[in-house]
């Protein structure tokens, strides 16, 4: 998840003086950063460090990521001109990425590395409102009014992040994951309408791929099924939900990750063990589970606790 460096003291030390945007854009520094927590908690794989919107970036979208806040875009899209700024990506435009995701391939050995991009409705979020929001109202002011632009929009940002995973997949990345952090704002009709169309055309093209891919969202219990639907291998939940009642409504042969509230990581530890214990007998409902938190590390996580953790979960393999 977005925030799992910020915990290490050996990611503020590297990341000291560097925009996140550059670190993002410098392949020793990309390499590095996703290497710490893999080194520091042995978990299973390793995570891409980049950000949803460096492929948006990548094309000329003036963004910066604004620390304690998150992106912020200098001119939002709320009409056909500003949806004339977005033009398609392709490999030529993310060198960087190419080399860092090659570089780690072959350090992480057989660890492997999942890449991953936002998916159209969140990335349409934050270009139509600016930055981060509560309630994304004028996102879906734009949804409902202007379906045509809406659409129009989402098709695009879709071509744009299935190239992303595409150019990670076809550099080595072992698994592709599409967040969809902000779904969960919408009610279950407006995201089939408006959204799962998109979400699927950046997933299904990637089915013959040869890598597992994995949809995820915050809040989106009510709509797992369409998340699998739209083309995913694995579905990711929140702590919102128990594993088992999310394997319920993927469906058959569910295999879903999750989900320790990143809350619960600054308890006591009895708390902690006994919440593991709980969602890991509760995955095995599943066909198949991927541990990981509900959502992303929150700064003050004691890095100590994520590595006790990590333990605790391998010492109750199947
Ligand atoms: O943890 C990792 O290093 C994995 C790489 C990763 C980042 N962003 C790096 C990052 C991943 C997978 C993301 C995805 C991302 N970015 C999502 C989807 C996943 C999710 O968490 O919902 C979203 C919604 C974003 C947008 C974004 N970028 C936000 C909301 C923030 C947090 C802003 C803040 O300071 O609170 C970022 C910044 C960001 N992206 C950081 C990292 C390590 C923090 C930068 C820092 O302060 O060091």
């Amino acid at each position: 998840m977005r925030q799992a460096g910020r915990s290490l003291p050996e990611y503020r030390a590297l990341r000291a003086g560097t925009a996140m945007l550059d670190a993002c854009r410098t392949p020793e520094l990309i390499t590095e950063i996703t290497l710490q927590p893999v080194r520091r908690h042995e978990v299973d794989a390793a995570i891409l460090f980049s950000d949803i919107v460096v492929p948006l970036v990548a094309i000329g979208v003036a963004i910066d990521i604004v620390p304690g806040v998150g992106p912020v875009v200098d001119q939002p899209i709320r009409d056909t001109a500003g949806l004339d700024a977005l033009r398609e990506l392709d490999a030529t435009d993310v060198p960087y990425v190419i080399e860092a995701v090659g570089a780690l391939v072959a350090a992480l050995g057989p660890t492997p590395l999942i890449g991953f991009a936002g998916a159209p409705f969140t990335l349409a979020s934050y270009l139509i409102e600016g930055g981060p929001s509560r309630d994304h109202a004028r996102t879906k002011a734009l949804m409902h009014g202007q379906p045509v632009l809406w659409h129009a929009l989402l098709n695009r940002l879709a071509v744009i992040a299935r190239e992303f995973l595409r150019v990670q997949i076809a550099a080595g990345a072992a698994a592709v994951q599409l967040f969809d952090s902000w779904a969960g704002a919408l009610s279950r009709a407006d995201y089939e309408r408006y959204v799962l169309p998109h979400s699927r055309s950046v997933l299904e093209p990637l089915a013959d791929a040869g890598v597992p891919r994995i949809h995820f969202g915050v809040g989106t219990g009510e709509f797992l099924d369409l998340m699998r639907d739209a083309g995913a291998d694995v579905v990711g939940a929140d702590w919102r939900i128990p594993l088992d009642e999310a394997a319920r409504r993927v469906g058959p042969g569910a295999v879903v990750q999750g989900n320790l509230d990143p809350a619960l990581l600054l308890a006591d530890w009895p708390v902690i063990e006994r919440e593991v214990r709980r969602i890991v007998a509760e995955g095995r409902a599943a066909v198949g589970h991927i541990f990981n938190l509900g959502h992303g590390v929150l700064p003050d996580t004691d890095p100590a606790v994520i590595t006790r953790v990590v333990e605790l979960v391998h010492s109750l393999d199947r």
